[in-house]
Order: C-alpha cells, then structure tokens, then sequence
C-alpha cells in the first residue's frame, strides 16, 4: 500500500530544538510513518529548499466563535497554524446557557445552543474546521455565569457552583483554567478564589493560564500571584501575552523574567507566551474609567472596531479627536459609550520593540497570536501575520533565534506544555500537522494600515494529514478536529 504523501529532499526541522536534516517524510491515515527513507506514495512533493515542520501551535487564541463563523479559519491556517489554544483570557465558550448572553461583548454571541465543551466541540466538529481547536475554561465565563456581574466575593454556594463548571470543563478534555484579571468580572475576584478555581484542574493534569491583573505599573505584583496561586493551588502556571505596558515600564520583563527563572528554579513550573508586536489589543472599554480617563494611554490607541462609528476604524484616536476637534477625553467616550460602545476593540501602542526581543529569547516563551478575529473591522495584524513574523524578522533578520529553536517554541513546546498528546513533532508514530515553508521567503504580509493580507513564503499545511492549503489557496479540506488534554 503506497502512504498518502510522501514529502521528497526536505530539510527537516523536526520541532525537538534538535538541528535540521535532509530526509524524506511520508504520511498515511493522519499519521507520519516514515522519517528519512520516504515511501512510495499516491501523491509526491519534491521539497527540495523548503524545510518541513510541525504545524505551528497559537498558545493564545480568540478564537472560540471564530470556529463556528469562519470555520475555514484562514487567518490563521496561512500562517501554518494547525492547532489553537482558544478561551484565553477568562473568555471561553463554554459553558454556556442557549438563548442567554452570559456577558456583554459575548465571545460566542447569540444562537450559542451549547451548554458545555462536548456540546460546543460538537457544534465545531459539525462544521468541519480546517485546523485544530484545544480549550481552556474561562474564569471571565464561569464567574459570569454564576453571579453575574457582580463586585463582590462568591458565597459558599457561588464558589462551589464555579468550582463544578470547570470539573466539568475538564472532565471533557479542556486544557485548564484561563483568567483574565485585568477585565470585567475577573477583576472583582481576590487571589483566594481564583486559587480555588485553580486547583480545580490539578487533578485532571491542567495547567492555570493567566492574563495578570496588571501588566503595567504593577507588573511584578501580578507574576507574585500568579506565582501564589500556582503554589497554593499545586498547578503549572502559564502567563499570557508577557509584557511590561507604558513607557515608564519598558525594561521591566527583564525583572519578571528573573522572577520566573527563580520560581522555576526553587521547583515551581512556570511558562509564558508571548505575541512579536509592540502593540496590544482588547475590548477598550475595559481599559478606561470614564471618570478618570488615562490620556497617555488614550494617546496610544488606534481603532480596531468600533460599531457605532465604522468611521473611527483603522485610524488614531488622536487624529480622530483633531478632526472632530474634540479633546482626547471626548474621543475615548465618543469610542466606548454608544449603544454597541463594548463592542469596540483598539490597538494600544505600549510595548517595547526590546522587549519583546527580551521576551522571545527566554527559553520557556512560546508564541501566541491573541489576536481578535473582528474581521469587519481593522484588525490588530497579529491576526494573520504572527508566526510567520517571527520566523522572518527574529530568525532571519535580527538572529534573536535560530530556526530550530523558534519551531520548537511554536510546536514541540506548547504541544507538551498544554498536553496535546502525539503532536508537535516529526516523528514517526506522530499526527501529521504540517508545514513546508521556505525559509528564506517566509514573511507577514499584515501591517496595522493593512491587517488582512496573508503571509508568503508558506508552501503547503497540512492538518491530520490532509492538505489544507497549497500555493496560497485553501483547498477547503475540513479535517481539524476537537482536541482533548492528553498528557503523554
Ligand atoms: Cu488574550
Ligand atoms: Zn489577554
């Protein structure tokens, strides 16, 4: 029986940090059966100058709605994404009650008829997704859910009821629990209860991801409970999107880094990922109090979506206030307090360019798009541009990496980290998430004035064995599937 596919003369770089060989590749029933001397196969690819790796893993995804109105995922497969890790930052799909919207801003929106991971994984499934979709639980949802939202510490009940939510995410199959601390409801919530919450997964192998209470000024505070909530709650901790935002911060990662280091060392399991941009993104309203509103931060933003005025999109709000002759103030109310004003969604230039170099060097960093899939609007460019980015301007531009180094970091790594079983390598025995790229072309195409343009330089991806996209054009092959925690 010839294999499926048989790739010819790659160089691989297999996703262990190991250096890349020359061999031959072959795939059969979604899985790679031969590394070295490739078999005779229905269909050959000479790759002859393009290197094979693993699928890329976006450790931090939005993705969660996106899954059922784009289930071709796109912006992401382009890129040679074959797995996200959705439900990042408190927010995740599930659970969930049909015909209620849990929260303002709703990641699912209306006509969600699911009311856990194994419904919402079954309204995906049904759609056939061109990659795969991993889960965390989301402290942001469990907590919406159950008190509404509420600024106040649960009661016995409210805790116990939470606590239930993610045994039952967890039972089938979610990776662990995601927070968000700097949003609405996470916000309302002390160290003790997230804690709680957290040592929920332990058990079941979990990990605890956290977008910190604060990435700023208090930055260093937030790795503290991180780290506590961690201990005391006797699970690995994974921090989000690591970052130290507003001028007067820049530098500082490298003092949260060290912290790490020495948690890490004195027996703790820390992880971190982190997005190649010098600009954040999220739901603006959550980063202003109207009575005391941050111009320099107000200074920083540019409009990613924003329902009530199509008109801001794409634009700075400074340059927006100019032409309204309205103060900064103005502008940021004008932005987030319409009828639709939670729906908007900004770009806030606040990181260091050396930072995130800083941040990419550190061998526990992976990689994580957070990017927004608001695809009417104007869109952060990590969205489309992010894996693609660091393999062309930290690999091959700045040397910040090298190539082996940063696919491990986008594949074995996470693979292993959030417990995605027999994916992340080329290895024999492995499901055969693919990429065919060539190195020296590899590129983001995406720009903050033109976020929605696909990357170049990537050959071919395939996903559990089938190609899913070749030559720049999707094939609209459906085979990603719903992916369970499996420790290995
Ligand atoms: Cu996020
Ligand atoms: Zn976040």
């Amino acid at each position: 029986m010839p294999a499926d596919l048989t790739f010819r003369n790659v160089r691989v770089v297999d996703g262990s940090g190991g250096a890349a060989f020359e061999a031959d590749v072959s795939v059969s029933d979604g899985v790679i059966v031969a590394v070295g001397e490739g078999m005779a196969a229905s269909r050959e690819i000479d790759g002859r100058g393009l290197v094979l790796s693993p699928g890329f893993v976006d450790t931090h995804s939005h993705d969660d709605g996106a899954f059922l109105r784009y289930p071709g995922m796109e912006f992401k497969l382009a890129q040679g994404v074959t797995t996200e890790v959705s439900g990042n930052c408190g927010f995740s799909a599930a659970p969930n009650v049909p015909g209620v919207q849990i929260m303002p801003g709703d990641i699912v929106g209306p006509g969600a008829d699911w009311e856990d991971l194994d419904g919402y994984f079954a309204a995906c499934e049904k759609r056939g997704p061109a990659i795969n979709n991993a889960m965390l639980v989301g402290h942001n949802r469990v907590r919406a859910m159950v008190m509404g939202l509420e600024r106040r510490a649960p009661t016995g009940t409210e805790l116990a009821e939470m606590r239930a939510h993610v045994e039952r995410a967890m039972e089938q199959g979610a990776l662990g629990l995601s927070t968000g601390l700097i949003y609405e409801p996470g916000r309302y919530s002390t160290t003790e209860e997230v804690a709680a919450l957290a040592s929920v997964v332990a058990p079941f192998g979990g990990l605890y991801a956290t977008h910190m209470r604060n990435e700023a000024d208090r930055l260093l505070d937030a790795v503290r409970e991180a780290l506590d909530i961690g201990q005391s709650a006797g699970v690995p901790v994974h921090i989000s999107h690591h970052k130290a935002a507003g001028r007067r911060n820049w530098g500082r990662v490298r003092e949260s880094l060290a912290m790490i280091d020495e948690a890490n060392a004195r027996g703790a399991d820390v992880t971190l990922d982190v997005y190649p941009y010098t600009a954040g993104s999220g739901p603006m309203n959550q980063y202003f109090r109207l009575d005391a509103i941050d111009l320099e931060l107000a200074a920083s933003i540019r409009i990613a979506t924003c329902p009530d005025h199509r008109e801001f999109e794409g634009r700075m709000l400074t340059d927006i206030a100019e032409e309204q002759g309205w103060s900064l103030e103005e502008a940021v109310r004008a932005a987030i307090t319409g009828p639709r004003g939670k729906e908007t969604i900004c770009i806030q230039f606040v990181i260091d360019e050396a930072d995130v170099e800083t941040n990419l060097r550190h061998p526990r960093m992976m990689v994580g798009s957070d990017g927004i899939p608001a695809l009417n609007g104007t869109p952060h460019p990590r969205l489309f541009g992010t894996f693609p980015r660091v393999l062309a301007r930290y690999v091959r531009e700045r040397g910040v990496l090298t190539l082996e180094e940063a696919v491990r970091r986008m594949t074995s790594l996470p693979c292993e980290r959030f417990g995605l079983g027999n994916r992340g390598l080329v290895k024999e025995g492995y499901c055969a998430d693919l990429v065919l790229f060539d190195p020296d072309r590899i590129a983001d195409t995406a720009t903050y004035d033109n976020p929605k343009q696909e990357p170049v330089g990537i050959e071919m991806v395939v996903v559990n064995g089938r190609v899913a996209y070749e030559g720049g054009s999707h094939t609209g092959v459906g085979a990603g599937q719903m992916l369970r925690l499996r420790r290995m």
